[in-house]
């Protein structure tokens, strides 16, 4: 096998985006839209793509249905140069389907299997040991384990408990590897307890503010940040959508990083924009660069995104965004 750089484990799921589609939908026998068509989402799979446009040799660890569009997934990773061996398919599982009913006004309902794979994905299902090497390995006895694993994201498959999520940070970090992770809201009420363990090993957190003021029950982001940083987080990369972003280092002055503001497009498509921001800190961190830079890099990749329909049809490479940057500096 091909070394990779990256590891993004976690949640990938198909979407179907229609749109537009407005109350009257039920009215109607027929409702024609302008597009019905399977798009690749969740966490793990839209991180691990734009990693692989954005240049990084990346592998994907999650899990499908042994159906059509769990084939979906693995065959578009695979087209966008994702190391896909970390995918496992399960006869068990029904690939998770969301359709996303989007009003002329941009606001969204998703639709989902309770049933399907994001729900029903169990810790036995992900499996990181070949990129990882057997367990009890060292960084001694590994040789060219990935530097960095990125979990996308915490509390997504609600199966994967933050027991297990603990174990799974411990064994990348005694091969070496730096750990980021990303959050969504719990949707089976767990909380900061089900996760402190976990936490503790997380190098770069990516929350956005909202959840973390929800997780933590602070009055506001830096008061979360200051919390999760008492969990041993390393650095919380607070996400502050169209303000950009906050670094909270423990003992350090918060570093803010303004958004690159998209003024010059008529439509944003921010689907997944938190997604393609941890690529890009993710993708700045291999090449060595300061929390700073990365910060900076993240922004610019997700204003690039936002820019594009979907999760990963804006970002095309690393050129690109070298461009954005150069044309913004
Ligand atoms: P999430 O999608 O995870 O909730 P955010 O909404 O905070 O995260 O967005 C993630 C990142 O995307 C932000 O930190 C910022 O860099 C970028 N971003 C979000 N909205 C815009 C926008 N309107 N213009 C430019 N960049 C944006
Ligand atoms: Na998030």
């Amino acid at each position: 096998m091909t070394p990779v750089d990256v590891i993004c484990v976690g949640t990938s799921v198909v979407d179907i985006p229609l749109q537009p589609v407005d109350r009257t939908v039920f009215d109607s026998v027929s409702y024609p839209v302008e597009d019905v068509s399977m798009r690749v989402g969740g966490d793990a799979l839209n991180e691990s793509i734009v990693l692989s446009k954005l240049g990084s040799r990346v592998g994907l660890v999650s899990a499908v249905g042994a159906d059509a569009a769990g084939e979906f997934i693995i065959q578009t990773a695979r087209e966008a140069g994702v190391d896909v061996t970390g995918v496992s398919v399960q006869q068990r599982l029904t690939t998770s389907l969301n359709v996303g009913l989007v009003a002329p006004d941009g606001e969204r309902t998703f639709i989902t299997n309770r049933n399907g794979s994001l729900w029903k994905t169990e810790e036995s299902d992900i499996d990181v040991s070949g990129f990882l090497g057997s367990p009890g390995a060292t960084e001694e006895t590994v040789v060219s384990a990935p530097r960095i694993l990125a979990f996308g994201s915490i509390f997504n498959n609600p199966l994967l408990s933050g027991d297990w999520i603990a174990r799974l940070f411990a064994a990348a970090k005694a091969v070496g590897m730096t750990i980021c992770a990303d959050m969504v809201p719990s949707r089976i009420g767990a909380g900061l307890d089900d996760i402190a363990e976990a936490l503790g090993y997380v190098d770069y957190f990516f929350p956005n503010e909202d959840e973390v003021i929800d997780l933590t029950g602070a009055r506001d982001g830096a008061e979360a940040a200051a919390t999760l940083l008492d969990k041993g987080v390393g650095t919380v990369v607070l996400k502050t959508g169209k303000r950009g972003c906050t670094l909270f280092t423990a003992g350090q002055e918060p570093i803010s990083i303004p958004a690159f503001v998209r003024d010059d497009l008529d439509a944003i498509d921010t689907t997944g924009a938190g997604d393609n921001f941890a690529a890009g800190f993710i993708r700045a961190l291999v090449d060595n660069k300061t929390p700073q830079e990365c910060a900076v890099f993240a922004n610019a990749v997700a204003a690039v995104s936002v820019g594009g329909l979907g999760a990963t049809s804006g970002v095309q490479s690393k050129a690109q965004v070298d461009e954005f940057l150069a044309s913004r500096s």
